[in-house]
């Protein structure tokens, strides 16, 4: 089939290479001139585990092409896979304005019995109001407008399209669900799609990103207690993910939750609960929670420092999470300035999200390594649980700082080891 992907984040490229390489022609098109002349030069924009290779071969396969914006070249794409960014709007809600203008500029060029694929995550209606704009300016109505939300994790995002739980997919329309086995076939199996109406697909999406975000907040206020009353936040993750009515994801504590979509998303769901009149109390205060956790984690790390004297501190992990370069709502962005604020010198490494990072946090000394940012400092913290962490010298670590403190907001080393090594070692939620 030949598609045409409109957006070249996260969600488009991953879905455009990945369908690219399930034997569909994709062109990928993006109104930046920057993101289309990498990607025209073999680069990809973002750091995003086996990308790379996925754009080489499918590049060598004729699979794949660029385009700078929307233009006539559409008009041979069977489908049109929007894909463009919701950023959260002045009043929480999702703004909109890129899904509208993408319906607009498609309605010139689209030909007679497109389906067009509503990939970005939508309130509730959306897809509705692309129909209309698209009916609007659309020389013809041989058109249908499809929801297919998208689940794929950044850092592992490849996997997570290859390899779903299941695939949403909105539309009352036997053509279009055929057209989407057959966009699908060489990727997972007709039982794993779940078709709904439109509405009821734009929803599962915020509902699934708003119960993974509550899980979160959950077991964060949960790892809070068990540090005052002396019990083990792993053991009671482990206790209740045993139940399988609960399972064990998604119950890691942590810094809080950040990323392009689980904050954005919660106020999202709370806006349309105040816009229909069905109030998200229970998120209200997932927000809230996790808003107040960020900016709780300076004062955890402040309260082990001798307040007297001055404090470096060595920051290790800057993004969100690991495995990814986005620093979107990361909780280093609120936890760095606040230790600033209180008078500490910053030193930090994080492997992809420098680059980012430096355009927003100020008078961070940045160091080309973790061994790097730990010299000499009174409290090393780790705020991204990456791979190269777990696998550190922690001997040699430990040599290079002037006081071996370590304050692990991702429980990453085990604490027997740790204070064996003679480390003051101190993590969440475990005692
Ligand atoms: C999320 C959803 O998982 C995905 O389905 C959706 O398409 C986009 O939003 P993503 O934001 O890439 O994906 O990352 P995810 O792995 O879900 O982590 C989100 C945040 O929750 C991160 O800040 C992460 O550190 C945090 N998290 C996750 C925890 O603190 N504990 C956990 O157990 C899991």
């Amino acid at each position: 089939m030949k598609i045409s992907v409109i957006g070249c984040g996260y969600v488009g490229l991953v879905s455009g290479f990945c369908f690219a390489d399930s034997g569909h022609k994709v062109t990928c098109i993006d109104n930046s001139d920057k993101k289309i002349e990498l990607l025209k030069d073999n680069k990809v924009p973002i750091y995003e585990p086996g990308l790379k290779e996925l754009l080489l071969k499918n590049l060598e396969n004729n699979n794949l092409n660029f385009e700078l914006n929307i233009n006539e070249n559409i008009r041979d794409s069977e489908i049109v896979l929007i894909a463009v960014g919701t950023p959260t709007g002045e009043n929480g809600d999702a703004d909109l304005t890129f899904v509208h203008q993408c319906a607009r500029e498609i309605s010139e060029f689209i030909s007679p019995n497109t389906q067009i694929i509503i990939k970005s995550t939508v309130p509730v209606g959306t897809c509705d109001e692309v129909e209309d704009i698209i009916k609007e300016n659309c020389v013809h109505s041989e058109f249908s407008v499809i929801s297919n939300p998208e689940f794929l994790r950044e850092g592992n995002a490849i996997n997570d399209f290859v390899n779903p739980d299941r695939i949403v997919i909105g539309t009352n329309e036997q053509t279009d669900k055929k057209i989407m086995i057959n966009l699908y076939k060489n990727i997972i199996t007709e039982d794993k799609i779940l078709f709904t109406s439109r509405r009821s697909s734009e929803l599962i999406k915020y509902a699934s990103n708003s119960m993974l975000a509550m899980r979160i907040i959950f077991i964060n206020e949960i790892a809070d207690l068990c540090e005052k009353i002396g019990a083990d936040v792993t053991d009671i993750a482990k206790g209740i993910g045993l139940d399988k009515r609960i399972g064990p994801h998604f119950l890691e504590p942590g810094p809080g939750f950040g990323g392009s979509c689980f904050p954005k998303d919660a106020r999202a769901l709370i806006e349309s609960g105040k816009k229909y009149g069905a109030p998200q109390t229970l998120l209200e205060s997932v927000i809230l929670g996790n808003e107040n956790r960020k900016k709780n984690i300076s004062k955890k790390i402040l309260d082990k420092l001798d307040k007297q004297s001055e404090n470096e501190i060595g920051i290790l992990g800057i993004t969100f999470k690991a495995e990814t370069d986005d620093i979107r709502e990361s909780p280093s962005l609120i936890i760095i300035p606040d230790l600033q604020e209180n008078g500490m010198n910053i030193s930090a490494y994080d492997p992809e999200g420098e680059k980012e990072a430096s355009k927003i946090l100020k008078d961070v000394n940045w160091k080309k390594s973790a061994y790097e940012a730990a010299e000499n400092v009174d409290c090393l913290v780790i705020l991204t649980d990456w791979e190269e962490f777990k696998n550190l010298d922690l001997n040699k670590l430990k040599n290079s700082m002037k006081r071996p403190l370590i304050y692990d907001f991702r429980n990453i080393f085990d604490p027997d080891m740790m204070t064996e090594l003679g480390f003051e070692y101190c993590s969440i939620g475990r005692g």
